[in-house]
């Protein structure tokens, strides 16, 4: 399986036995990103990280990973400090920093900035968000979660939330359309699926239901995505509240849940779980956003030639 140079776009450029051998690769990592075991297998590289969009997790879990295997990073820093200010395309941009790195990450918030930037690249392009298009480490990290927490292979999943403009919840529906899931989409009208992605899925023969009411479904899924509710896309204040209480996950909801449900937001959470939930054994989301360092340390050292 070849990956050293591979660009890393979109969920759609990856097959299932390529998914498998990341995950495979970020489980043999896990004690390294832990701090456990030590590794220098990306020692003498650099990474490079541009993010013209706010990130924590995203931007510490790739420098994480990168300091924790021995390479170095080098981070744009804000865009307002970057000649990017002045006016310089990201098409220039990409080129001189091909220069000092040997990857790098890119978050933007327009749609295909990322397949772009690649053209102009010599070392690889990883997404780290692309406007409302994909966000490919967020997905595989979230597979690596389902993996480790409960199982792949047929599983239930209800994802709810923003489902409209939820880049999340796009590469995901198509990942777990590899694996046979059964999946129950749960938004307001408003917010429901783009019709194209629940087309692919039934395509690929995945049973998809979409709801409204995250009751109906709670007693029959292994695992409930939370999805942030975007309060700026509500042009009526009233209607965000109403629909903001009606997915909220609460301690209530949980009576009918099976017991080894696992609960998993990408985080920022804002209103969609209530804290209390934290205390209780269906908590996954903040594992989640620890497993973002040996898939993201996976990947680099796959793109970067370096497989351990
Ligand atoms: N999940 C995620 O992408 O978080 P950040 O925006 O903090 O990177």
């Amino acid at each position: 399986m070849k990956f050293t140079n591979m660009d890393i776009i979109s969920m759609k450029d990856f097959s299932r036995d390529m998914i498998d051998h990341i995950l495979d690769t970020a489980e043999k990592l896990e004690p390294v990103a832990r701090g456990k075991e030590r590794s220098d297998i990306l020692q003498g590289l650099v990474l490079s990280l541009l993010f013209f969009e706010p990130s924590t997790r995203t931007r510490m879990s790739f420098e994480s990973a990168m300091v924790r295997a021995g390479g170095s990073v080098l981070n744009m820093g804000s865009v307002e400090a970057s000649s990017i200010s002045k006016g310089e395309t990201l098409a220039d941009t990409i080129r001189v920093i091909d220069g000092y790195a040997d990857a790098i990450v890119l978050r933007h918030p327009k749609e295909g900035s990322a397949r772009m930037a690649a053209e102009y690249s010599s070392v690889p392009v990883i997404n780290a968000g692309d406007g409302a298009g994909q966000h490919p480490t967020q997905t595989l990290l979230d597979l690596y979660t389902i993996r480790r927490e409960s199982h792949l292979e047929g599983i239930k999943i209800a994802i709810a939330g923003d489902l409209k403009y939820g880049r999340t919840a796009h590469s995901l529906c198509y990942a777990l359309s590899l694996y046979g899931a059964d999946i129950t989409l749960v938004s307001p009208e408003s917010l429901r699926m783009p019709e194209e992605i629940i087309e692919d899925l039934r395509s690929h023969d995945i049973n998809v239901y979409q709801t409204s009411s995250m009751e109906e479904v709670i007693s029959d899924i292994d695992v409930l995505y939370a999805t942030r509710i975007q309060k700026e896309r509500f042009p009526d204040p009233t209607e965000y509240q109403k629909v903001a209480a009606s997915l909220k996950i609460v301690p209530q909801l949980l009576d009918e849940a099976k017991e080894g449900l696992k609960i998993m937001h990408p985080l920022p959470r804002i209103n969609e779980i209530d804290p209390q939930i934290d205390e209780t054994p269906h908590a996954t989301y903040f594992r989640q956003s620890f497993y973002g360092v040996p898939v993201r340390m996976a990947l680099l050292s796959l793109v970067m030639g370096r497989e351990p």
